[in-house]
């Protein structure tokens, strides 16, 4: 998959489905060439290059070469001061405030499989389903060396890129900027897109063409954010979900970050993606290394649907762990939105009871079972039972639930101290901030200084004897505000503390599941506010966001599933009128939105009719029909929420032998049109499809290209035909694919 030209010193890194080409410099820097659709491997690719034409007022890397200039060559890891005035991938700098820009090829060499990155989440690999080339850049002023990381997937269109910075010599350097990955293309003619929103309306979809100059997208909070998610398309105007060309960054971190497009004077586009250069100084003293994230590069020719395809297909095969891979999540009941703090046992194993007899599969207690916590004003940092409202304590609870056969989990926030509680009485210098400051709060709570590892043991102790008490099945991690005050009092650089931080996050993570590998977590920051591929490795779910309403749901998870899997979704049926929205939606309709994701309830059963109960075993048996479906296939979105009032998705079978299709209209239309239909996808042109819901037939071809029949809408006269009136509608239909003899 890698061709090394020694020679030339060239490197072409190619599967069935991309290329990406660079090479050494005259100057000893490294140019890029060309990342698109695998081409044929020539032994020279230098014509990709004219350094022959000269360039009017910029500056020459060599005084008799007008045409050898750094402003218009494509780089493949920029650097700063010689020429190229496009941002750099990296800044060092030395002792006397000197940022270093001497790094110039030394060698390169391929390895089988993958490396993993020490304390980090990262993609990985056997050999043979990828092969990694580490090309090493030497500094001989400084005595740094930078070894850059690419990795090629085999059978997906994806590199996998990071960064290695080794101080050699006996000064410390300081590290100003690191990016994973940089990424120069030939000209500009894209939209930007990415997935932005805020607390409660997470990654809706956003674009814009670009334009000369910087956009970028980015996080300063400390966590990946709801305001921003670390992943970037660039996308050419004409490519749509099914078709045309786009490229896609993903960045496998969980801190602050910043995604950046520059558009130079020439049109040339470089997109980069690391941690935030902004409050991030690293010093490295004689013989440290730094290790920065891994950034996944992929490109598709096949529309956004397969640029999705690809990572979901990476994610599940390459990023989250092994043992949840061909497994079926369970279908859990949740007591948030069901009691908020005020419960007790009595009520807790009503809900079980209940739950136990609608078909789930496991009983998750949220917020309030510790310390004092009756609200959001104590007891996070002490994590051992509420003795008011579980006089029994946790163990009895979780034996209890069972024996009534469901599994057991907990809500945990692991990061975070409410002033009104033990561990911050205990330890007040365990939180983040100097003492003599004036603190920030968020949900009256402050966050814990998981750089200092003494407070990540501390934490780490408490919470294996709880699961050692309640043998627990899942975990939700929750993180609830973000952060101020941004130091600690153990770090002499302040400047390391962001990163330090996550990864204390990430060896917390690493701990609990070395100890207890049976653990399902799901990640959660307030809903979806750190929902980024580096969680996806410790917890292969994620709470989606606090907005359960279904129609809401629609973008959310529409634009969610760009870039992640269907089985990484937490999506759930809630009560109404709303809790977030106030608006009342049918019981059909938010389950409708709900199978598209890992399936549950955040209700109380008690408050379900009779009726409504036979509608919530109905749900639940569907989707333990489907959910291996909804779990491996690709997932196709066929109708945007952010275009249309209509929604529509579908999830494929990877053989194309079965579908399930997901239609939702908002608002209802006056005088509608007859004959109306939903043009599907994925599907076998020549196979003949049964759809059980209409109790008939259809061929592939007819339902991609001319459609399958919606039901009849209420049309102002058609009475004693409709069968779909109002707001809120939606369709849910199986199909399968059948013999035709
Ligand atoms: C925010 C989460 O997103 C909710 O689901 C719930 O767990 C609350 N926190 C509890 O405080």
């Amino acid at each position: 998959m890698i061709y090394k030209d020694e020679n030339r010193q060239q490197f072409h890194l190619k599967n069935d489905y991309i290329s990406y080409i660079f090479r050494v410099l005259e100057n000893g820097h490294l140019g890029h060439l060309y990342f698109g659709p695998s081409l044929r491997h020539q032994k020279n690719f230098e014509h990709f290059q004219d350094l022959n034409n000269p360039v009017g007022y910029s500056t020459h890397t060599f005084s008799d070469n007008l045409a050898f200039s750094l402003e218009t060559i494509l780089q493949e890891y920029p650097l700063y001061g010689k020429g190229d005035y496009r941002e750099p991938a990296i800044i060092v700098e030395d002792q006397n405030g000197k940022s270093i820009s001497g790094f110039i090829f030394d060698y390169a060499e391929i390895q089988e499989g993958k490396p993993q990155l020490e304390g980090l989440p990262a993609t990985y690999a056997d050999s043979g389903q990828a092969e990694t080339l580490v090309i090493h850049l030497y500094d001989s002023e400084t005595d740094v060396k930078i070894l850059l990381m690419y990795s090629i997937f085999e059978r997906l269109p994806v590199i996998t890129r990071s960064v290695q910075v080794i101080n050699k010599g006996n000064q410390e350097v300081s590290l100003k900027r690191l990016f994973s990955c940089s990424v120069d293309l030939p000209d500009a003619d894209y939209d930007m897109l990415h997935l932005s929103g805020a607390w409660a309306r997470e990654r809706h979809i956003k674009e814009r063409p670009l334009v000369q100059g910087i956009q970028s997208i980015g996080s300063m909070r400390g966590s990946s954010s709801h305001q921003h998610n670390p992943f970037l398309v660039l996308k050419r105007k004409e490519t749509t979900e099914h078709q045309g060309t786009a490229v896609g960054i993903q960045f496998v971190y969980s801190g602050n970050f910043l995604g950046q497009v520059e558009v130079d004077h020439y049109e040339n586009t470089r997109i980069q993606m690391g941690i935030h250069p902004s409050q991030f100084t690293w010093g490295l003293k004689p013989g440290e290394s730094f290790q920065a994230p891994e950034a996944i590069v992929t490109f598709s020719k096949k529309g956004l649907n397969g640029l999705s395809t690809s990572l979901h297909d990476l994610h599940r095969k390459h990023l989250i762990a092994e043992k949840w891979k061909g497994i079926e999540r369970p279908i859990l009941i949740n007591n948030w939105e069901a009691t908020y703090f005020d419960f007790n046992e009595e009520k807790l194993l009503n809900i079980v009871d209940q739950a136990k007899a609608l078909g789930v599969e496991l009983f998750v207690l949220d917020d309030g079972w510790f310390g004092k916590r009756n609200d959001d004003t104590s007891s996070l940092g002490d994590w051992f039972v509420n003795q008011t409202k579980l006089p029994k304590g946790i163990g009895d609870l979780a034996d209890s639930v069972k024996k009534k056969g469901l599994a057991f989990g907990l809500w945990f926030e692991p990061e975070m101290v409410n002033p009104d509680s033990d561990l911050y009485r205990n330890h007040p210098e365990w939180v983040i901030g100097y003492p003599e400051q004036q603190l920030t709060f968020g949900r009256n709570q402050l966050v814990l200084d998981f750089s200092n590892p003494e407070v990540v043991d501390h934490i780490y102790k408490q919470m294996k004897k709880i699961i050692e008490e309640t043998k627990l099945d899942y975990i939700k991690w929750d993180m609830n505000r973000n952060i101020t005050e941004a130091a600690s009092l153990s770090l002499e650089n302040q400047g390391e503390f962001f990163h330090r931080y996550i990864l204390g996050v990430y060896r917390l993570y690493e701990r609990l599941l070395q100890e207890f590998p049976e653990v399902l977590f799901e990640s959660c920051a307030g809903g979806g506010g750190r929902f980024d591929a580096g969680m996806m490795y410790y917890a292969p779910q994620a709470w989606t966001s606090d907005d359960t309403d279904s129609v809401d749901r629609l973008k959310i998870q529409y634009g969610t599933s760009l870039a992640f899997p269907l089985y990484s979704i937490g999506s759930h049926v809630s009560a109404v009128p709303n809790h977030q929205t106030w608006r009342e939606t049918s019981l059909v309709h938010r389950g409708n939105v709900a199978y598209f994701g890992t399936f549950g309830y955040e209700l109380d059963p008690e408050s379900l009719t009779e009726q409504e109960k036979k509608e919530v075993r109905e749900q639940i048996n569907f989707y333990k029909e489907y959910r291996t479906l909804i779990r491996d296939g690709d997932f196709l979105r066929l109708l945007s929420p952010f275009r249309h009032n209509e929604v529509a998705w579908m999830v494929c079978a990877k053989d194309r032998s079965e579908a399930l299709v997901g239609w939702y209209k908002t608002l209802s239309t006056p005088n509608p049109k007859n004959n109306q239909v939903l043009r599907l996808a994925g599907l076998k042109s020549e196979g003949r499809y049964y759809v059980s819901e209409y109790n008939r037939s259809y061929f592939g071809d007819e339902l991609m290209y001319r459609g399958l029949p919606l039901p009849i809408e209420f049309n102002g006269v058609n009475e004693h035909m409709a069968e779909r009136r109002g707001d809120y509608q939606s369709l849910v239909v199986h199909m399968k694919e059948i013999d035709e003899s």
